[in-house]
Formats: C-alpha cells, structure tokens, sequence
C-alpha cells in the first residue's frame, strides 16, 4: 500500500519544486563522494581511467556535451541541489583551484570534490583506475578550502558561522564493495563481517574529520542495490531477463552498510548536539522504484542503455533512444531520469525512505 503511495507524492514534488526554488535563498553546498556525484573532477585528472568525458555520456545534456557526468544527462548531484534553487551542481573543486581570480568568491557558494571510482577506503580505485580521489583526499581538499574561507573573513569563528549553515552532501561506499567482491581490496583475507566493520569505522572517521572541520549539516546518500547493476549481472552471471533477482552478497554488504551507517548516524549526534541531517536509504528507495517500474515510467531496469554489462559507454557502444525508459544508464549508474526521481524521493519521501528527516525538513525548505 505504501509504495503505491509513492508516484503520486513525486507528482505533488515536482509541481512544487518550481515555488520552492523561487522562494528560499540557496545555501552553500560542498558535495563528496564517487562517481554518483562526480561532475567533472575525474576530467581533471589526466591518469584517471575512471572517466566519462566521452560520448554517449551527455547526449541529453545541454549541446550533448560530455562534462564527465557518468550519465545521459544531468546526475543525482544536479538534480539535488535544482531542488535547493541551484541551476546545477557547484564546479568541480580540482576546476575551481585553475582559476585564482575567481577561487574565492566561487567556494563560498560551494564546490563539488566528488570522484568517480572513489571510496571509503583509501585504496579505493587507485588500481582499478589508476588514480581516483579518494573520500579522505577529498576532505583535504575541503579542509584546504576552509583555510581559504579563514583568509577572508580573518577569523576562525566567522568561518565555523559560514559553514554551520552549508550543507554537506555525500554519496559513496558502491566501489569499495565492488573491490572487495572482485578481490581487488587490500587485504583480501577479510571476511565480510570484518569487511562491514572497516568500512563503517572509516566511514566514522571521514564524518568526524568534517565535522571537526565545520560541517553540520549532512544529507547521507547509502548503497543501492548494487547486486542489480547491469555490471553485477554479467560478472555474477544473473541473466538480464531474471530481473527479479539480484547477486545476492552485493546486495547484503549494500543494506548492512545502511544498517551500520543509522546506527553510527545516530551515535554521533547523541555526542554532538549541533548536527542534523538526513540518512537516505537508497537501497529500499531503488528497489521500490524497481518492484513498481511501470508506476516510475520505466520499461527496463536491468540492462544498460549505453553499452552492456562488460562493455562500457562510449561511442562504439550501441545507446538506447527511450533514455527515459530506462533505470540504468550504463553498467553501473542511473540516467537523468533515475536521478531525478531519487531527487524527488530525498525531498518529499517518508521516514521508512529518509530519516530522521527528510531533505526539505533538513534544509528548512516551505513547501
Ligand atoms: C589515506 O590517504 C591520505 C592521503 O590522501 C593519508 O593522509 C592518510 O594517512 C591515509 N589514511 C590511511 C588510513 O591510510
Ligand atoms: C588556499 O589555501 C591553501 C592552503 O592554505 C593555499 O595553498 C592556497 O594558496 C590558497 N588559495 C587561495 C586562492 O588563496
Ligand atoms: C591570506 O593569504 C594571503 C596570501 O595568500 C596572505 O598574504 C594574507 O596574509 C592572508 N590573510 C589572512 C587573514 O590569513
Ligand atoms: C574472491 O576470493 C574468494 C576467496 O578466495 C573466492 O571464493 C571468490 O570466488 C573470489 N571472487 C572472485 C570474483 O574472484
Ligand atoms: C520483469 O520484466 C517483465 C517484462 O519483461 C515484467 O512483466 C515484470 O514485471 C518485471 N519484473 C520486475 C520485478 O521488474
Ligand atoms: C570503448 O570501450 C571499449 C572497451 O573498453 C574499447 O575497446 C574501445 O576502444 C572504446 N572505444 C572508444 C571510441 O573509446
Ligand atoms: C557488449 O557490447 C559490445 C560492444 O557493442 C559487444 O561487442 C559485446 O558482444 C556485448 N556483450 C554482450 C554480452 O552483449
Ligand atoms: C517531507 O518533508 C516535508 C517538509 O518539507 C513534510 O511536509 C513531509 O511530510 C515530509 N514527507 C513525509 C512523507 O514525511
């Protein structure tokens, strides 16, 4: 009954995203994590083979431009902060820094470090891909950033003011458990229990290092279930026609991590009081768009649109037409359309989706 529920409360969002753009002065957003976000930082990156700075990526975007989004068009980091009243995600931090006129004025409005191929774990990606930004150079890279705030406004103080009210928007945790699946992590010996347990409790430590750093404010975007990703399929051999079911380990590391992620979400502020924020439960919030695709407007959510299982997007691989037909744009992420329903879900979804608020109840957005 309540997934029913659910296609008419999106209608209802997106008729009112227009007004509550209109009406709220955007906040500052600093954006982290891996290819989910990532709006171009990878681009920057001439070693990183964990790219989509080529074509089909982009085909719906503006000129059919490729930005480096890994998708048709916009991503979920667009399609988050439009619902803010941004136009679209803040830059690239690694874009800003190439520009000394303009670092300044540009940071204070928000910056995107995101990184595709990246992780949790340091090692994340830096085989796999070459070379990535990992979860703890990103938030180097903000902690440098904050330095830059303090030398304009000349004190500590006024700086921890700025950043009490910027929302910090995070999305990683999928390529860490690809890695330990494919036995690609460091060590390879642990087991899945003591792999759950690295995992959160580094999380844990990225979380503290921002927080010690400013942030107050976080929207927490968890696992989905990556056992369904065209990707998964092929590797594990779980035929695209058997769209019901999922590889299963994949599945079970993505919703104990959003287990483990409340309970340490919770911990942490019962230790300190001055933050707030919204845990998304992308597992659930993916699979119900799954189980009801017909309700969400898809007719495919278990192959690619751009490419396969194996192959991966680029302008020999063969591109669907119906992109909004579609759940997953390549192997492993969603397409604009995707993205711009799980938008809609983190603003106006319930508790059993979003908690212990929402993204407007965080953001104090009227609606
Ligand atoms: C992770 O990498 C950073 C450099 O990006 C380094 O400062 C840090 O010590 C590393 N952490 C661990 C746990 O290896
Ligand atoms: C920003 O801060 C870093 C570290 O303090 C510094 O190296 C860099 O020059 C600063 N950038 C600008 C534009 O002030
Ligand atoms: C800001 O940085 C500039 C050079 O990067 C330095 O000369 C100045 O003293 C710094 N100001 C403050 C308040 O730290
Ligand atoms: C990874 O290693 C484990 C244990 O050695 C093995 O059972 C599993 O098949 C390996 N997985 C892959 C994808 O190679
Ligand atoms: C799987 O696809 C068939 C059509 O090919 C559809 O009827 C069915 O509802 C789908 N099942 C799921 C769980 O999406
Ligand atoms: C597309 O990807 C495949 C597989 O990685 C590769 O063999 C091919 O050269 C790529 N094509 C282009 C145009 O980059
Ligand atoms: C994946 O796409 C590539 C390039 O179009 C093709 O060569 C390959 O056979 C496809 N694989 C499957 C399993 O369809
Ligand atoms: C989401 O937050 C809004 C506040 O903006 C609230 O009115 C609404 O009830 C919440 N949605 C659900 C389903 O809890």
């Amino acid at each position: 009954m309540a997934k029913s529920c659910i296609p008419h409360l999106l209608v209802v969002f997106l008729s009112l995203a227009v007004s509550l753009a209109a009406a709220t002065e955007p906040p500052t957003v600093y954006i982290f994590g891996d290819s989910t976000l990532d709006v171009g930082t990878n681009d920057l990156i001439p070693e990183s083979e964990a790219r989509a700075d080529v074509l089909f990526n982009g085909i719906d975007f503006p000129y059919s431009e490729s930005t480096g989004r890994f998708s048709n068009g916009l991503n979920a980091a667009d399609e988050i902060v439009m619902l803010m009243g941004l136009k679209r995600s803040p830059p690239p931090f690694l874009r800003l820094v190439q520009n000394p006129s303009t670092f300044k004025k540009n940071i204070l409005k928000g910056a995107n470090f995101a990184s595709g191929g990246s992780g949790i774990l340091n090692t994340t990606g830096q085989y796999n891909y070459k070379r990535v930004i990992s979860l703890e150079e990103q938030i180097q890279q903000f902690s440098t950033v904050r330095s830059n705030i303090t030398n304009m406004t000349g004190s500590d103080a006024q700086t921890d003011a700025i950043l009490s009210k910027a929302f910090f928007l995070i999305s990683i945790g999928s390529n860490d458990m690809f890695e330990y699946l494919l036995n690609l992590t460091v060590p390879p010996s642990m087991s899945t229990p003591e792999f759950n347990t690295a995992l959160v409790s580094t999380y844990e430590n990225h979380l503290k290092s921002l927080y010690e750093l400013g942030a107050r404010t976080f929207g927490i975007i968890t696992v989905p279930p990556i056992g369904c990703t065209p990707f998964a399929r092929a590797v594990f051999s779980i035929p695209i026609y058997h769209n019901d079911s999922c590889y299963d380990p994949a599945q079970q590391l993505a919703q104990a991590f959003y287990s483990e992620a409340q309970a340490l979400l919770e911990q942490l502020s019962s230790q300190v009081h001055d933050i707030q924020y919204s845990l998304a439960n992308t597992f659930l919030m993916t699979n119900t768009m799954m189980e009801d695709m017909l309700a969400f407007g898809f007719k495919d959510i278990s192959s690619a649109c751009c490419g396969n299982g194996t192959y991966p997007c680029n302008q020999t691989a063969t591109v669907c037409s119906n992109r909004d037909e579609y759940l997953f744009w390549d192997r492993f992420h969603p397409t604009q359309k995707a993205s711009e329903l799980a938008a809609l879900t983190l603003f106006g979804g319930s508790e059993w989706l979003v908690a212990p608020k929402n993204f407007s109840q965080l953001l104090g957005v009227n609606i």
